[in-house]
């Protein structure tokens, strides 16, 4: 076994069971009390961005060994936002009707409101720390694909997100035709591929084992709504 445990694999894993439960257990109580699960989101957020900044200033130091600290590397590193947006992206590719969709339909602005939050830590913290390196190592004449890929593919995902997560609050959904805001949701699709593209660029060759579950996860996907347009397309 690499490291402790596979490093970050048993925190994505964890975090799709979490995300994947949520809609039967708490369904109910985020439709009706969306705005305190927003502030317990906010808190989240906030704790694990001031835990990663005390950490990387030296204030701070814990070993990656004690096990609570999995929790923030799940939000932090990114598997908890990516797992929830996996279900919201799942839920417009299921069979129309068919009652796993319903749940996850039933709640799913709410879960893009709660992703987009709580990735909130993940893009300021790696847009502070990642960005620098890779313009230098271009600047330099190093060009590495992966570096590269991983880096401009989380660029455009926080400005796709914020995007994403500021029209999906009911508020300012109020204010857009019906139209304009479909359309500006087939952005989700490019989210998603850069979702992908990153977490591939970022896993493959040192944790093959997230990037076969990416590739299931995102392939299977890809498939199943390509199919699925084709369908509406016919009738
Ligand atoms: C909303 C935008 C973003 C999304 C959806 C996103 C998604 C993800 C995901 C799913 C992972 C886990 C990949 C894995 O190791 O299996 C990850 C890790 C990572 N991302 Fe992002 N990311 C975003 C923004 C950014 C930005 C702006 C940067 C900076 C260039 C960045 C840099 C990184 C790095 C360095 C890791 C590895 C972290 C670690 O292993 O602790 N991400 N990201």
């Amino acid at each position: 076994m690499r490291g402790y445990f596979l490093k970050g694999t048993l925190e994505l894993l964890l975090s799709l069971v979490l995300a994947g439960i949520i809609p039967f257990f708490l369904g109910k109580n985020i439709r009706k009390k969306a705005h305190i699960w927003y502030v317990a989101g906010w808190v989240i957020a906030l704790g694990t961005l001031t835990f990663a900044i005390l950490t990387r200033l030296e204030i701070i130091s814990v070993s990656s060994r004690v096990q609570w600290v999995r929790v923030i590397r799940a939000v932090l590193s990114g598997y908890l936002p990516a797992a929830i947006f996996i279900y919201v992206m799942w839920a417009g590719a299921l069979p129309k009707g068919s009652s796993i969709q319903k749940k996850f339909m039933s709640i799913r602005s709410e879960m893009s409101i709660l992703g987009s939050i709580l990735y909130i830590p993940h893009a300021l913290y790696y847009c502070a720390t990642a960005v620098g390196p890779a313009v230098t190592s271009l600047l330099e004449g190093h060009f590495e694909a992966g570096l590269q890929i991983m880096t401009w593919a989380g660029v455009v995902n926080t400005v796709l997100l914020l995007l994403l997560g500021i029209t999906s609050a009911k508020s300012v959904r109020k204010k857009m035709s019906g139209k304009k805001w479909k359309s500006l949701q087939k952005w989700a699709y490019l989210f998603y591929f850069f979702t992908y593209a990153h977490g591939i660029a970022i896993s493959l060759g040192s944790y093959n084992e997230r990037a076969i579950i990416y590739t299931l996860i995102f392939g299977a996907y890809f498939i199943v709504r390509v199919r699925k347009a084709i369908k509406a397309k016919k009738k």
